[in-house]
Parts: C-alpha cells; structure tokens; sequence
C-alpha cells in the first residue's frame, strides 16, 4: 500500500530556506534516538493532539487503538510535531469516550494492553517524540472499585469520604443538596439506594452520572493520585494532560449557583469564581504534583485543562511551582476579527509572560467544533453544543477551510507552544450530518437531543482514499460514521501535493523549526486595521482578514493560499521581508 511505502522511506529531511538578511537556525538531524530540545523542549513544542478512539484501528473493532497509534508514528514525525499528547486509554466503561476511568493504572482492552502502552512510548522516544498522556483526577466511573465500596458502605464513612456525599434537602431528604447543574444537562446530583432499599444519600458529578466527583479534600484521594502519576512518570512519560484542571474543589458549603446558559459549559464566570470551577484551594494539589513530577527530573510537564476566564486568572494555573503549561481557550474561542486577534495574542503573551510561562495556542481539539467549521459558523456556538441536522447556523466548507488555513499559520507563527489535533493537518470539517442513532456523546442523552455535543470532531481519521473506512479500520467498521466525501481528503490524497492543507502544515512546520518561531518575540506590523501582522525572528507573519488583496515585498516562505504581489482576502503569508530600500514603501 502506498501508505507503507511511505513508512519505510526513512527519515524526515528538511530543507531550510537560506537568506542572506536572516539568521537560518538548522535544529534538525535525522530521527535522534531520544526525545530531544533539553529540559525546557515544552516552551515551543508543537504538540499533537491523538484522540485514539480515533486516530488508527489495528485489530479491525472500528475504534482506534494503541497498537494503531504506533504503527503511524512515522506520520506525526514526518509532519513534523515534537510530542503527542494521547486522550485517556485506561480501562474504562466508555460512557464519556474514556473520560470515566475505572482503573488507572490498566489500559482498556479497546485500546490494548499496558505492554501497548510501554511499546509506544518507546516508540515515539525512538523517533524523538515526547509524551503526554491523560490524566483524569476530578472523577472516576461509577465502576471504579473506590465507588462501589462507597455505594455498599454507610453514610459518613471512610469509603463514602473519598466523593462527593450529602444528604438530600427537604423533609424526606428527596431533594437534591443544591442547585447545581452539571455540564452534560441534568442536575449535578444523584440519589443513591441504601442497601435495605431505601433511598439514600445524594452523590455529586459535575459530568455525567456514572462520574462521581471526587472528594479532593480528602488526603486518601491526594495519596492515590499522588501514586498515579508516579506509576504512568516511571514508565517513561513526559507529561500529563490534567483534565478538568479548574475543578477538584468545591466552595465550602457547596451554595447554589445558576450559571449562564449561553455560556461555554465548562468556564467560570470572567472575574468570579463559580463554587465548582477555578476555587484558589485547587491550586495547592497543582504545587504538591509538581513536587511530584520533579522527583523525576526536570523536562516532565503539567499541561492544564482550566476553562476559566480572563486570561490572568487562566495564568494562575501556570505560576512557577504549579502547571507548565495551560491550554490558551481564549484563543480558540476568539472570533474572525483582526482586532479581537490581536488583542487576544497581546493579553495572552502579556499573562502567561508575567508568570514566566509560555503562552499556548490552540485552535482546535475533541471537545469544540473543529476550526474548519467553526470560522464560518455566523452564531455563538458555545464549547460542547456541536453542530447537527437540524443547527440554525450551517458553516460553509469553502470559507472555513480558507479561514482555519489562515489563523493556523498565525497560530504556528507565534512564540510558545502549540497544539494541533489530530485531522486538522488534513483540513477536516466538523461532521455535521451525524444521524441521531449514531451518535455517542453523553452530552446528547443529557440534554434529550437538546445539544448535539462533541461527535462531529471526533470522527475516524481517513488515511486512504480508497480502502475500507478510508484507511481507518481494515474491516471497515468506524465507531461514529465517517462524512462520504472524506475520501477526497484522505492523508495520501494530500501527501505530497503542493498546496494541500497537509503540506502547508508540514512546511509551516518545518519553517518554524528552522527560524526558531516557538522561541521568538513578536513584533506588531501594522498593514491595515483589517490584517494581522506582525515579526518573528526575521518571518513577517501577514493574515488578511479584509476585503481587498494586500501588497508586500519579500519572499513568500510558505502561504494558505497562492499569493503572487498581494495576498489576497482571508490568506495569511510567512514572508521574509527585504529591506526596504529608501523611499520604498516596506508594506
Ligand atoms: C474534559 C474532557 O476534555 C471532556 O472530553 C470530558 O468529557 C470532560 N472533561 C469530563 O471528563
């Protein structure tokens, strides 16, 4: 197959572009035995983002795997990321795709075995590919061993202490403890049966109901945590993706709150801390895992998921001695609009600067509705709602595609870290034609078909355009239904061919590597109140969101649409500037 004899065509070169005017930084050598760019590699990497349900199916079941993941490690070198980072694969009963551990320390048998696990963080270290992995200490599944035991245990007792437990309000204690709500539809609380049959006390899950929250007050839950990071840190992991980061503790007395219903379902309100997002106690668990993690030296990392709003408070998850990095949702979450970029860049490298931490930036990941959709969606779409049949608001393929090409070179032309999950390389669009039978997010059950939720970002890769599930799963079985037209934008339809969006991401890959972008500074060019632009380490970085082409002199190094003189409308450019010669206009 064409695919295999990619994989044995040998290591990634790159050719650099030299110019007289600009120092050419050459990190790359062919595949380096071990994870390279020393202690501090997080502050630029490029991190990709591995969903493996659906990423690759070794064994033909229709949901991807850790065995599939290895076998197409090559692909993620050879685009050119530095780390992946792998949504959970632990066993699990899969009522939130895998967010519900019922044991941390085992892969699920969907996705393999722990010797799987082993193989492919060997692998990627071979390739000079760091880790990530999962992690996910806000709730475990109902299934989870601690639950059952607190379910068969009396009320007040060790095993009930380790959740969320309250006795219900009213006389006969047949009301919920309070008024929480919780982020997938329904209240927030669910009552237990006593073991003689009569009804019991009430348990928390801020998700859905076979997610209990965990008791975070508790030092027994501190103590197991404690050892779940060092078990996944000594077998060779560089990092975690902490879930659910702004949540863990809850505001004593645990007191009503109606949050925004227009609001992203995740995010605490802009200044005030809502009782189960962003509580300050939280912050001591973040201090305690990065004692934790530097038993292990230096270059293990903490990346956290805080949907918390502005980004100073967002900040906080990053000072010195807590998190390494956090995932930059203002970012994503900002609209189309130059000025609303800009300001969202300057705050962001402003922050996470003042707190010594690389900014991140993020434009996609399993949880939105993917930017190729997304940029040409004219309505609010909070995180989480997704986009189906039946949406107001049905995005345009042709816009989003040209859209999302722009602002991910904006995105990979500035300092800091990013992240690119996995099908953004290839263009994908949200699936919005998702039957109702077919879909798999709690969200959607939650909400009685209220919101569509997250499936149409989560669809099976395709690979090839012509072999079953486009490439995905040998038998042809894919876990959620992939669009038909997916073929055309399958991974070896695009590989090689100028001007596809999967060589625009290599080159911009690979040019950022080679000018050093992820460790440079920005300077604010001005071309226009409708374009963003600005300097990197000697790359003009040029978007244009107005309506007329853009003129520039200067090589172009690598663009989301042809550009010849001018760029034209919703196109970005990394261009190496000439001098301006006297009375040159330099624009
Ligand atoms: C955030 C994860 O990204 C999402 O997929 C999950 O449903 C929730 N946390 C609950 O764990």
């Amino acid at each position: 197959m064409r695919l295999e004899r990619r994989l044995q065509a040998g290591p990634r070169r790159v050719h650099p572009v030299r110019e007289d005017d600009v120092t050419v930084v050459d990190t790359h050598s062919p595949h380096p035995a071990s994870p390279s760019g020393g202690s501090d590699w997080w502050r630029t990497a490029v991190i990709y983002q591995i969903y493996p349900r659906s990423f690759a199916d070794s064994d033909g079941d229709g949901i991807g795997d850790l065995r599939g993941i290895t076998e197409h490690l090559e692909h993620l070198v050879d685009l050119g990321v530095d780390a992946v980072w792998l949504s959970p694969f632990y066993a699990s009963p899969q009522r939130d795709a895998g967010y519900d551990v019922s044991d941390y320390r085992q892969v699920d048998p969907l996705f393999g075995t722990l010797e799987d696990a082993d193989a492919l963080i060997a692998g990627a270290h071979s390739l000079g590919l760091r880790v990530i992995a999962d992690i996910v200490p806000n709730h475990t599944s109902s299934d989870h061993a601690w639950f059952q035991e607190a379910l068969s245990s009396a009320p007040h007792s060790r095993e009930r202490d380790r959740y969320m437990f309250r006795e219900g309000k009213g006389p006969h204690g047949d009301l919920p403890p309070n008024n929480w709500i919780s982020v997938f539809g329904g209240p927030a609380w669910t009552r237990t049966t006593d073991p003689n049959g009569a009804p019991g006390q009430w348990y928390l899950h801020l998700f859905d109901p076979s997610q209990p929250d965990l008791n975070w007050e508790s030092e027994a839950v501190r103590l197991e945590f404690d050892d779940i990071v060092r078990f996944w840190m000594d077998r060779g992991i560089d990092g975690l993706r902490v879930d659910v980061a702004h949540g863990l503790m809850k505001a004593p007395g645990l007191p009503d709150y109606t949050p925004d219903p227009q609001g992203g379902s995740m995010g605490g309100d802009a200044e005030v801390a809502t009782p189960y997002w962003g509580q300050d106690s939280v912050h001591e668990v973040w201090r305690r895992w990065r004692n934790v993690l530097a038993e292990y030296g230096p270059d293990r990392i903490l990346v956290a998921e805080a949907w918390v709003h502005p980004l100073h408070r967002m900040a906080e998850w990053v000072r010195p001695d807590e998190m390494h990095q956090a995932f930059n949702f203002a970012f994503l979450e900002c609209p189309w609009e130059a000025s609303a970029i800009q300001q969202v860049i300057d705050t962001s490298l402003a922050e996470f600067g003042a707190v010594g931490a690389p900014s991140t930036w993020v434009l996609s990941n399993h949880d939105v509705v993917r930017h190729a959709s997304r940029l040409a969606v004219f309505g609010k779409n909070p995180q989480g709602h997704g986009i189906g049949p039946l949406s107001e608001f049905k995005p345009d393929r042709v816009v989003g595609l040209q859209r999302a090409r722009a602002l991910t070179l904006v995105m990979l032309g500035l300092p800091g870290s990013s992240y690119v999950y996995q099908g953004e390389e290839l263009g994908l669009p949200e699936h919005v034609d998702i039957p109702d039978e077919a879909r798999r997010d709690p969200t959607w059950q939650g909400t009685y078909g209220g919101r569509y939720g997250r499936d149409g970002c989560r669809v099976p890769l395709p690979w090839l355009s012509d072999s079953p599930a486009l490439g995905f799963s040998a038998t042809g079985e894919t876990w959620l239904p992939q669009p038909h037209d997916w073929a055309a934008l399958a991974r070896d339809v695009q590989d090689g061919v100028e001007g596809s969006t999967l060589e625009m991401y290599k080159g911009a890959l690979a040019h950022r590597r080679t000018f050093g972008l992820g460790a440079g500074d920005i300077t604010w060019v001005d071309l226009g109140p409708d374009v963003v632009a600005f300097d990197n380490n000697g790359v003009r970085v040029i978007a244009n969101l107005s309506g007329a082409a853009v003129p520039f002199i200067g090589k172009v190094l690598t663009s989301s649409a042809p550009v010849d003189s001018a760029i034209p409308p919703s196109t970005a450019a990394w261009v190496l500037p000439k001098p301006a010669a006297h009375g040159e206009d330099q624009a």
